[in-house]
């Protein structure tokens, strides 16, 4: 698939300029996040790390939980404000209730399951709604203060959806876009949502609403003709509920030279060096996820255990790291997960593990940063198998890091917004365990020639699309977006 797709800004390069001057030159940029980082320090990654530089490049405001819960009966709201460089960090403390029905409730029991197409897993019932309402209606209210007139505000992800509908609510009037990190999901699958018209109406209170991929935008062009008869306005404006909205993808992407520095510290080239000489005889697969159910990492065991069983050559031979960051462990879904995993790898490891050699080296805990270009170097084969992702860095990571004489293979599920960009990598459906293991040995026995092109092809359009590319994009559309109400 070509690029062009993405290819936005659309407007002609001056008009951009002037875009992207009135966004983040003229006004101040204010980003409002659930998780804020300091851009001083090296973020875990992801939304931390393209938010992070979005700010650092033209300095700004970030908004958003401080990541602590107030003391004891404490009510939410007390704010802090610290200077990190051109940065000011402005945090909340949400007090224990809020935090339980906003951020383990409503946003992971509810939008999380749903937004991935998990039905199953989400639990409408718990009153966690009326918290979700109230701790964006206090964001709203602390935030308001904050605010210049020609600020241009920039809200991440589905913690926030009704925070522009607050914000318009107390007379707020500066552009205000929206980004969603996950999925956006099909109508009939929204419309389970016990509140969907009032979250998507909610959506109409932005300028731009930026999605990872075009199946998404695809996704919520049809809920809001279908649901709510939008008109479609041209230019990927539409209109309903008497307001109109700029609907877009804009696919996420790296920063490849951070990532590029990351890999010549110390600690990476460590890695890669011990790893390789660990595994010199043998070929390295790779998987690095949090441990979410959406990642599919269980059915990516399954995999890699049918691949031993029926490609025998394997056997001694291949070998899996997966490490699982723990994450959102005071909700129940992911507690089943851990256990699932541990029993699939104990499983595996009992079969086909040898007195020198285990199959599975499965690693429950966070890997500092600045190691992961090197295990990424050190993989033949990266594993990014998720059953539903909105974009996926790892997959965008895996890729840069690879030397271009000598590349890996990246095994990249279609089910990832990633997959709309990354064609070339060897797309697989992670719920067919024969297809995916099959798929797994074509990478392990790829021709240095195919593994050489393909991965020109996609560090190409890594490099092409990253960070940069999305929040000037994002930002210059924001600044453009038509604002008829
Ligand atoms: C995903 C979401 C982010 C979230 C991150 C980590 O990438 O899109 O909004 O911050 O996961 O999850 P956590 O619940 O720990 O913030």
């Amino acid at each position: 698939m070509s690029g062009e797709r993405f290819a936005t800004p659309k407007a002609p390069l001056g008009t951009a300029a002037r875009g992207l001057k009135a966004a983040a030159g003229g006004g101040r940029l204010v980003v409002v996040s659930n998780r804020l980082a300091d851009p001083r320090k090296p973020a875990a990654g992801g939304l931390a790390v393209a938010v992070g530089e979005a700010l650092a490049t033209s300095g700004g405001l970030w908004f958003g939980w401080s990541g602590k819960t107030a003391d004891d009966g404490a009510p939410s709201g007390h704010l802090q404000v610290q200077h990190a460089g051109k940065v000011t960090l402005a945090t909340l403390d949400l007090s224990r209730d809020d935090l339980a029905a906003y951020y383990d409730g409503y946003s992971n029991r509810v939008l999380w399951p749903v937004f991935h197409y998990r039905l199953d897993l989400a639990q409408f019932d718990d009153g966690h709604f009326e918290g979700y309402q109230r701790v964006n209606r206090l964001f709203a209210q602390k935030l308001l203060p904050l605010l210049r007139a020609d600020d241009v505000i920039w809200v991440h992800d589905y913690h926030l959806i009704p925070l522009a509908a607050e914000l318009r609510a107390l007379g707020c009037e500066q552009r205000i876009g929206f980004f969603l990190h996950i999925p956006l999901p099909p109508p009939l699958i929204l419309a389970a949502i016990p509140a969907h018209e009032w979250l998507i109406r909610s959506l109409f209170a932005y300028d731009l609403v930026g999605l990872q991929s075009q199946a998404d935008v695809a996704h919520f062009t049809r809920y809001v003709q279908d649901e709510a008869g939008a008109e479609d306005l041209g230019r990927d404006h539409l209109r309903a509920f008497s307001r109109q909205v700029c609907v877009r993808a804009f696919p996420i992407g790296i920063d490849v030279e951070e990532f590029s520095a990351l890999a010549d510290t110390a600690e990476s080239i460590d890695t890669r060096d011990t790893l390789r000489e660990q595994y010199a005889k043998r070929q390295l697969l790779v998987g690095v996820d949090r441990l979410d159910y959406s990642k599919g990492i269980p059915q990516r065991l399954r995999a890699f255990g049918r691949l031993l069983a029926n490609y025998p050559e394997n056997r001694n031979s291949a070998t899996l790291i997966q490490v699982a960051t723990p994450t959102r462990e005071g909700v129940g879904a992911y507690d089943d997960i851990r256990t699932q995993l541990e029993l699939l790898a104990g499983r595996i490891n009992g079969d086909y593990g040898e007195l020198d050699w285990m199959p599975v080296r499965y690693i429950h805990r966070t890997l500092a940063r600045k190691r992961l270009p090197g295990l990424y170097r050190a993989g033949r084969v990266a594993l990014v198998t998720p059953l539903r992702d909105g974009m996926n860095l790892v997959a965008k990571e895996y890729v840069a890091a690879q030397d271009p004489a000598d590349p890996g293979v990246l095994v990249l599920s279609r089910f990832t917004g990633a997959a709309e960009q990354l064609r070339e990598a060897l797309l697989v459906n992670p719920y067919d365990t024969g297809g995916t293991a099959e798929m797994i040995q074509r990478a392990l026995r790829m021709s240095h020639q195919e593994r050489v092109e393909r991965h020109r092809a996609l560090m190409q359009r890594v490099r092409e699309f990253d960070v940069h590319w999305w929040r000037k994009a994002f930002l210059t559309a924001l600044a453009e977006a038509q604002r008829a109400g």
